[in-house]
């Protein structure tokens, strides 16, 4: 259905391989701008830099080597829209076991991806090499007299079209529990307009399913309105059609007559009454893998691992092996910081992804894991 004045020779001379750039001109700019809606998809990914982004800078890859297409389907499934063109996974090519190179960490490293989301270790922070939008109050929107500031990265918490936000860098995911499968709000779905906040989308997981895995998710949180009568959100009319528009938000700035007009146009009721709802999405981070160097690792999870006993809670000491000097390998967010990034609070940090908030006692090392007990195992396999 191209429009008319599409030149389709010119396009036919075009076709060729799709690149960073190709899927980018959409990709970059989801949920209307660079960076707002994907943490981990920016206009930084054209000439990424190696620390970015390790495959897409270090490598050079492209979109499709991870997302190969078969019949102009692409493969990878997002967390906010149900289709299914086939999934993308880290271990397609790495493996289930991708630790390998002879470290003395590979055999934790392995039984622990069984529990741990590849990028919990490898991606331990979004919006690493370019500001992600994190917050956005439409309620905010419409303000004559408002003049947006800068914040400390240069990005406006204001824009009158659109309300306040909040932009964050090198920020810490959220981790959650999850099976790959998502809880989704659609158009028309009712939801509980008196709940304090509504998530859009969740993941559904659990500590006690096998099948689950500890996550690492940007959030993004907003102010939206929901019809107060009918309980499910409104669909505001936004961008004029044309010169004569008479209800578009973003020429007129009055709600009333954008739900209207955009409810109409998803056919759906709209009582006239709206109250605004605070909601949160929830995003999976697949993308801005670090150099393997600067993964996660030991005692930045494990309190019990940070002190003089290491490894040698369990393991004999050997003269030969310096335990304590590889269990404190990991990400340096010293160094991060030193590349400008804003991190300083994460240097030292231990329980990184907060154990007790996903549902264990304490640190695994000390209370156990989510179906295993050591130092009992340990006891017998010795
Ligand atoms: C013309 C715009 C456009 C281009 C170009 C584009 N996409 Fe998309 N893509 C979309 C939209 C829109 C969606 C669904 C909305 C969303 O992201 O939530 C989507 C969804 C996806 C999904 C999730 C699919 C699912 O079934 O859940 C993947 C993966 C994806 N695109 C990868 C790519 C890759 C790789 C390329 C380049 C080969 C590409 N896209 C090019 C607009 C585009
Ligand atoms: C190193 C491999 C790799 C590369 C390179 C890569 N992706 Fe992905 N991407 C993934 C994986 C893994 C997922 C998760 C897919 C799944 O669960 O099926 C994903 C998910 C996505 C999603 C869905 C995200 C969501 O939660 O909604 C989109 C959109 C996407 N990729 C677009 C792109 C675009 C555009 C590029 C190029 C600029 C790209 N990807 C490059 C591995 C990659
Ligand atoms: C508990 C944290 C953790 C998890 C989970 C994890 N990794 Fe790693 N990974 C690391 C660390 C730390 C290194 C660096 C190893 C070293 O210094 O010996 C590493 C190294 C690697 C390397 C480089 C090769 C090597 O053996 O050094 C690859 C490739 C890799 N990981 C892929 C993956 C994939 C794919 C997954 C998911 C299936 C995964 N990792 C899960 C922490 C983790
Ligand atoms: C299309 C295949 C492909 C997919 C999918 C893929 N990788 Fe890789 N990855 C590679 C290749 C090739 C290399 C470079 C050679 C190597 O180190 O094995 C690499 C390198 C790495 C490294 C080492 C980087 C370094 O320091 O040199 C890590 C860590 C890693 N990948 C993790 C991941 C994670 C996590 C995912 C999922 C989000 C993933 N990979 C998805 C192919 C892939
Ligand atoms: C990203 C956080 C994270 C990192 C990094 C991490 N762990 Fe763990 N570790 C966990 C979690 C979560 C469990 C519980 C797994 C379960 O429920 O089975 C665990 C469990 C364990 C256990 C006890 C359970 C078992 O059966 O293995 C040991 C021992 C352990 N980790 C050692 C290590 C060592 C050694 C390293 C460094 C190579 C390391 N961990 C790195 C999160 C982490
Ligand atoms: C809480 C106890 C515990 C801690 C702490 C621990 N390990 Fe282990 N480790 C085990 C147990 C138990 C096994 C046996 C296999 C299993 O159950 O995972 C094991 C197995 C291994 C293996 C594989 C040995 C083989 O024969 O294949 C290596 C290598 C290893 N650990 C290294 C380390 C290093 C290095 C550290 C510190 C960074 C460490 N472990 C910390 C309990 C521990």
């Amino acid at each position: 259905m191209p429009k008319k004045d599409v030149d389709l020779k010119l396009v036919a001379e075009n076709v060729g391989h799709s690149s960073r750039a190709s899927c980018g001109s959409c990709h970059f700019n989801g949920g209307g701008g660079d960076a707002v809606k994907h943490a981990d998809m920016s206009r930084q990914l054209l000439e990424p830099n190696r620390n970015c982004d390790v495959h897409m800078g270090g490598y050079d890859f492209t979109c499709t080597e991870c997302h190969t297409t078969r019949n102009h389907k692409i493969a990878g499934r997002s967390s906010s829209v149900p289709v299914a063109e086939g999934e993308v996974t880290c271990q397609q090519c790495h493996s289930d076991e991708p630790h390998y190179c002879g470290s003395l960490l590979d055999h934790h490293l392995n039984k622990h991806a069984k529990t741990l989301d590849c990028n919990v270790c490898h991606a331990p922070v979004y919006g690493k090499c370019k500001p992600t939008k994190t917050w956005w109050d439409w309620s905010k929107a419409g303000d004559k007299k408002r003049k947006p500031k800068k914040d400390k990265y240069g990005k406006p918490d204001y824009n009158k079209k659109k309300g306040e936000f909040k932009w964050e860098e090198s920020a810490v995911p959220n981790y959650a529990w999850s099976s790959g499968y998502m809880n989704r709000i659609f158009i028309g779905d009712k939801v509980n307009i008196n709940a304090d906040t509504i998530n859009l989308t969740e993941p559904v997981g659990s500590i006690n399913d096998p099948g689950s895995k500890i996550t690492p998710f940007k959030m993004m949180g907003g102010i939206q309105a929901v019809d107060a009568d009918h309980d499910y959100f409104l669909v505001p009319h936004l961008w004029p059609r044309n010169k004569e528009d008479s209800t578009a938000y973003w020429k007129h700035f009055d709600w009333e007559k954008a739900f209207q007009d955009g409810m109409d146009a998803v056919g759906l009721d709209y009582s006239g009454s709206y109250k605004w709802k605070e909601t949160w999405m929830y995003w999976r981070l697949d993308h801005e893998v670090m150099p393997k160097e600067m993964s996660l690792s030991c005692v930045q999870c494990h309190e019990s691992l940070k002190g003089d006993k290491t490894c040698n809670r369990c393991h004999q000491d050997n003269r030969n092996v310096d335990f304590k000097n590889i269990a404190h390998k990991g990400t340096d967010f010293s160094y991060m910081k030193s590349q400008g990034r804003d991190v300083e609070h994460l240097i030292n940090k231990t329980d990184y992804i907060n154990f007790k908030k996903l549902g264990y006692k304490g640190d695994p090392v000390i209370h156990g894991g989510r179906f295993t007990k050591l130092p009992m195992g340990y006891e017998k396999h010795e």
